[in-house]
């Protein structure tokens, strides 16, 4: 079965709060993302609130007919408003104030009280739990006992790995064959534990078919290289481009 596509829409956000005005329009591109083919929409409510904002989360619950993701730290105030807002799922990630976007996954063994809580905070409430962890075994093991239904799978050094100058020599094709190998071991533990598999974090047009021969995951998070195409091609073009770079590649 082709793996689902979420599509992040963070970035339609960012252009918006560029002008702390009205567009583009955060509700608009939901709609658009979900008459294009996407599963569902994910979004991140940061703890600055430098794109989406507590009133747009609000907004998509009442819009988003398919799925609707929210990333969140694991703090007392994102469980206040994911306990009022009930997304479909909350997808727990680690924050840091002035990073550009997140760098890597959530250290759940270090952070194993707080995250724990958080799990069963939104579990209690019958919110869907991932967790989002580099692929590390640990990790994913730990994420397991705390009560996670799903990992999502750090491709963020993966996709660094296929970018510009690193792709185009052999030691970065050789690195992020590497890296796949480290995902899908990843994956397939995760799997064998009953957990579900997502993976996200720069993945592109281009990268995204190697991971999407992975079985075991089956759901996408994808936003910066989504938006950044729509600006050419317009949202429901860039959308089904996505879902065909996901689909096409499958065995
Ligand atoms: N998954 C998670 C957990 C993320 O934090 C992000 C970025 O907000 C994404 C997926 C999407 O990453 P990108 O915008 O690079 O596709």
């Amino acid at each position: 079965m082709t793996a689902k596509l979420n599509v992040n829409i963070d970035h339609v956000a960012t252009i918006r709060e560029a002008r702390k005005t009205i567009e583009p329009s955060i509700i608009g591109a939901a709609v658009i993302c979900e008459q294009a083919g996407a599963d569902g929409i994910t979004v991140h409510l940061r703890g600055d609130r430098r794109h989406i904002q507590d009133r747009d989360i609000e907004l998509l619950r009442d819009v988003v007919t398919t799925y609707l993701n929210v990333e969140m730290a694991a703090t007392d105030e994102m469980m206040k408003i994911a306990l009022k807002t009930q997304p479909d799922a909350v997808s727990l990630v680690p924050e840091k104030p002035n990073e550009i976007t997140t760098e890597g996954g959530l250290d759940v063994i270090k952070n194993i009280d707080a995250v724990g809580k958080a799990v069963k905070t939104l579990r209690n409430a019958g919110v869907f739990v991932s967790i989002f962890l580099d692929p590390v075994l640990e990790q994913i093991e730990a994420a397991q006992r705390i009560g996670a239904q799903q990992v999502e799978l750090c491709t963020g050094e993966y996709a660094e790995f296929t970018l510009g100058a690193k792709a185009a020599h052999g030691e970065g094709a050789m690195n992020a064959a590497q890296e796949i190998r480290r995902i899908h071991n990843a994956a397939v533990h995760a799997h064998g534990l009953g957990l579900k598999v997502a993976a996200g974090h720069g993945l592109t047009y281009r990268n995204v078919g190697a991971l999407a021969q992975i079985s075991e995951i089956t759901e996408f998070n994808i936003g910066h290289n989504i938006i950044s195409r729509s600006v050419f091609v317009g949202l429901y073009r860039a959308v089904e481009e996505m879902i065909n770079a996901i689909s096409k590649q499958k065995i």
